[in-house]
């Protein structure tokens, strides 16, 4: 079967740039991309392509060049489920926040949804492919939803897990490290499989597209993340014993690193990962784990994000200590709110949590990044609902630059790592702030004895 035209229901993080990757490099494919979300697809149309609604190096000049001729983006959903032979499931796979599995399962509603309106409009044969984090055996329940209700139409579901990172998005897609496509080891679903891979092979080399079993394609996405994860809050412990014992944890992960079994990435460590896929992809693991009574294997995968919120609770109880115990009324300067650098993305980002802490202490909040709007930041907290929308605005106020963020702060702490952090006048900073002014550095991206010698008392994580 041969591929001309592609659906890709939901127009976030991972299906707008996964689609416009797909749409440049295979020019041939008319791809189309829905979204209920009638202002996000306006946006995704903004005839600026630097309005778009996910910001990611490179992606403006992507869609620029393939809007229009074979990119398109649609809030008419079942037009292009019907036009469409593959269907790119990639809607958002919260944690679920009621009834069973609150707080651990993937709420699987949006995804259930999708299903039943491809069973109602296909009338031809169709690939439907999961593209959004599942947990195992979501392809079941999927093929159950068409096969049962859908009008005698041929399904076969794949499983393509998307290992793109936020900030890099761009180059993941075009430089993979593999493509994973799982699917049915019928003739049907090797056939599917093949059309898939095909896809991919306008731009991928052959050898980096690994082909197997439904169950095995979604266990690996949830199982890469969880390794990476892990990784994180492995080095994050030990900047807690590094702290207390005087060795430097970025000269451990350096030493560590050059072992080649372990390797040298992921070894920074931080204030805590974010993102949306790290945490609720390990409550997915250990719910399962828990489902099958596997309670070591639950245990063993829960504590990474035990230590994961132990460690944005470290950095917010730092502050309050090394600011003599109190910050009620201080001035605290936040440097990004992002989860990470060259993203917009603020979804469990470590500076939500730190801030909510600091916040419960009397601080107020200043905050400056480069991408992440006002609104956002604002709702980020208010999500918590730790206290009132109102109180939230009177605690955070947020500026459009770094130097008016820090003027007359007691304290700054680096929460996301951007690269302009590394390139300010330091001097400057510090001139207009309370004295002793400190820094807190969550990312470790700073040099110390530069600031130490202005006059900041420097704190970096694990050191
Ligand atoms: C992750 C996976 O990397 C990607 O393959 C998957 O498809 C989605 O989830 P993402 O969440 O976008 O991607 O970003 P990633 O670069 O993995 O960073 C996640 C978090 O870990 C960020 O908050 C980052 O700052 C933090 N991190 C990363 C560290 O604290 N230390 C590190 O060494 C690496
Ligand atoms: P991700 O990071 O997984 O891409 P996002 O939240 O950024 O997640 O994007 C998911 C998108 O899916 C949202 O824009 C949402 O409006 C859209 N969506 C959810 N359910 C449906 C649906 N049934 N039909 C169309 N779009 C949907």
């Amino acid at each position: 079967m041969k591929i001309t035209k592609i659906c890709c229901i939901g127009a976030g993080y991972v299906g707008g740039p996964t689609m416009a990757v797909i749409a440049q490099k295979c020019p041939h494919i008319q791809v189309t991309v829905v979204d209920l979300n009638e202002q996000r697809i306006k946006d995704w149309n903004d005839p600026n392509t630097d309005n778009i609604p996910i910001y990611e190096p490179g992606l403006s000049e992507i869609v620029s060049e393939a809007r229009g001729r074979n990119l398109f983006f649609s809030t008419e959903v079942e037009k292009a489920i019907d036009e469409a032979q593959v269907i790119f499931i990639s809607v958002n796979t919260p944690t679920k926040t009621y009834g069973k599995g609150k707080g651990m399962a993937a709420d699987l509603k949006y995804i259930e949804l999708c299903a039943r309106q491809i069973a109602k409009v296909a009338k031809q044969n169709k690939i439907v492919v999961e593209k959004s984090t599942l947990p195992v055996r979501t392809a079941e329940a999927i093929k159950s939803i068409l096969d049962n209700t859908g009008n005698g139409v041929q399904f076969q579901i794949l499983s393509n897990p998307e290992f793109l990172a936020e900030g890099t998005a761009v180059t993941d897609l075009l430089n993979p490290d593999r493509i994973l496509i799982g699917g049915d080891t019928t003739p049907e679903g090797e056939e599917a499989i093949n059309a898939l891979v095909d896809v991919y092979a306008n731009w991928v080399s052959k050898d980096k597209i690994l082909t197997t079993n439904v169950w095995s394609s979604e266990l690996s996405k949830l199982t890469a993340n969880a390794f990476l994860a892990q990784r994180i809050s492995s080095i994050n412990a030990m900047s807690e014993l590094c702290e207390k014992t005087g060795a430097d944890v970025s000269e451990v992960a350096k030493a560590i690193g050059m072992d080649s079994r372990i390797g040298p990435k992921f070894l920074k460590a931080s204030v805590g990962f974010g993102g949306s896929c790290f945490q609720k992809d390990i409550l997915n693991l250990v719910y399962i784990a828990k489902s099958y009574g596997l309670n070591e294997v639950a245990d063993y995968w829960e504590q990474v994000i035990i230590m994961n919120d132990h460690q944005k609770r470290r950095f917010s109880n730092k502050i309050v200590q090394t600011l003599y115990n109190t910050v009620a009324d201080k001035k605290i300067a936040f440097l990004g709110w992002a989860f990470k650098k060259d993203t917009n993305d603020t979804r469990e980002s470590a500076a939500i949590y730190v801030a909510d802490d600091l916040i419960n202490e009397q601080a107020k909040i200043s905050v400056y990044d480069p991408k992440v709007s006002r609104n956002k930041m604002l709702s980020d907290l208010d999500y918590l609902e730790t206290r009132s929308d109102e109180a939230n605005s009177k605690a955070l106020s947020i500026f459009d630059n770094a130097y008016e963020a820090c003027k007359s702060a007691h304290a700054i702490a680096i929460l996301t790592e951007w690269d302009e952090f590394t390139t300010y006048d330091w001097q400057k900073i510090y001139d207009s702030m309370h004295k002793p002014a400190f820094l807190f550095d969550g990312r470790n991206i700073l040099d110390a004895k530069h600031l130490e010698s202005i006059g900041f008392i420097y704190k970096a994580i694990g050191s």
